[in-house]
């Protein structure tokens, strides 16, 4: 399976900040916004991974993550100068996906708990058809919105006015190789983007379309304003220094995963970053 990364889009939300840098690389706390969603992907033990942006970004992505070797991946980049919708990335992406899978992943999404791990990995092998997450929100007008009965979902709706339930369908997508087809048919909605949740009812319409619920002990924010970014660096402030652990560090999960060898990542880093705390983490590792 492949992933792609979805950095894009105006961060308007954001203006002045996002005047000359793009959202995904402001911090949450320690690390850039982007560390936390590419951290999804390494969990779900996806290698190859597309990273779509805007052309203004692209050289700001590759100086904070560059070819990805240096975390045992291999990372590449497209360009999306227009936010014409999250579905985009994968016609945009369409000769990277190839013949395979693909997860799609937004680059504002921040995820942490103990069963994240696990749940990601029954969605990405589930084989067939498109597997999205589910989790309870106390405000869920503002995303895209899961209707069950008898636990089976019967309808999914864009930011409701009126939600017919409180589990909304955070930013990780697993989709087979069907999606090229389907995706090619979607056309602009009202706010003339090509919106996921559109695709995904394609996949609803065919009974292909699968659930994952992830539990209560998951924390999950959606970084996209600044209320929201402040609250997830004092989220991970709060637990990294409580726990001592990092979250998000990725040297750390392509170093549990066996991508790298501890060698050659102390090799990689300049000596002189090792007095800076998410250097001395790596270097305790
Ligand atoms: O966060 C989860 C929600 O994300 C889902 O529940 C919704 O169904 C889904 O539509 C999406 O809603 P948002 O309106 O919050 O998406 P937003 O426009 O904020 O974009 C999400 C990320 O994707 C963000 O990192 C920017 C990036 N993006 C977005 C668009 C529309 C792009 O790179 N290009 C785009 O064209």
């Amino acid at each position: 399976m492949k992933g792609i990364l979805l950095a894009g889009g105006q961060g308007q939300r954001f203006k002045p900040l996002t005047n000359s840098v793009s959202k995904h690389l402001l911090p949450i706390y320690d690390k850039p916004v982007i560390y936390y969603s590419l951290s999804l992907l390494f969990l779900a033990k996806i290698k190859n991974i597309l990273i779509v942006c805007k052309k203004r970004d692209l050289e700001s992505f590759k100086n904070t993550l560059g070819d990805g070797r240096r975390f045992g991946v291999k990372l590449s980049y497209a360009i999306q100068n227009e936010p014409k919708g999250i579905a985009e990335a994968l016609i945009i992406g369409k000769k990277f996906i190839g013949r395979d899978s693909v997860c799609l992943t937004l680059g504002d999404n921040f995820f942490y708990g103990q069963s994240l791990a696990n749940t990601i990995l029954k969605a990405k092998k589930a084989k067939k058809g498109a597997r999205i997450l589910a989790l309870q929100v106390k405000n869920p007008s503002q995303f895209g919105v899961i209707n069950y009965k008898n636990n089976k979902i019967i309808s999914i709706d864009e930011k409701p006015k009126k939600p017919k339930s409180n589990f909304i369908i955070p930013g990780m997508y697993f989709y087979d190789n069907e999606v090229l087809k389907y995706v090619a048919r979607l056309r602009p909605s009202n706010r003339n983007e090509l919106e996921i949740t559109d695709l995904n009812k394609i996949y609803l319409k065919n009974n292909k379309l699968l659930s994952f619920k992830l539990g209560r002990g998951v924390a999950w924010l959606d970084t996209g304003n600044p209320d929201t970014l402040l609250s997830a660096s004092n989220f991970v402030y709060s637990v990294e220094k409580l726990q001592g652990f990092k979250i998000a560090c990725l040297e750390e999960i392509a170093l549990k995963n066996k991508w790298i060898k501890k060698k050659s990542i102390l090799n990689l880093i300049d000596k002189k970053l090792f007095s800076i705390e998410y250097y001395k983490y790596v270097k305790n590792l």
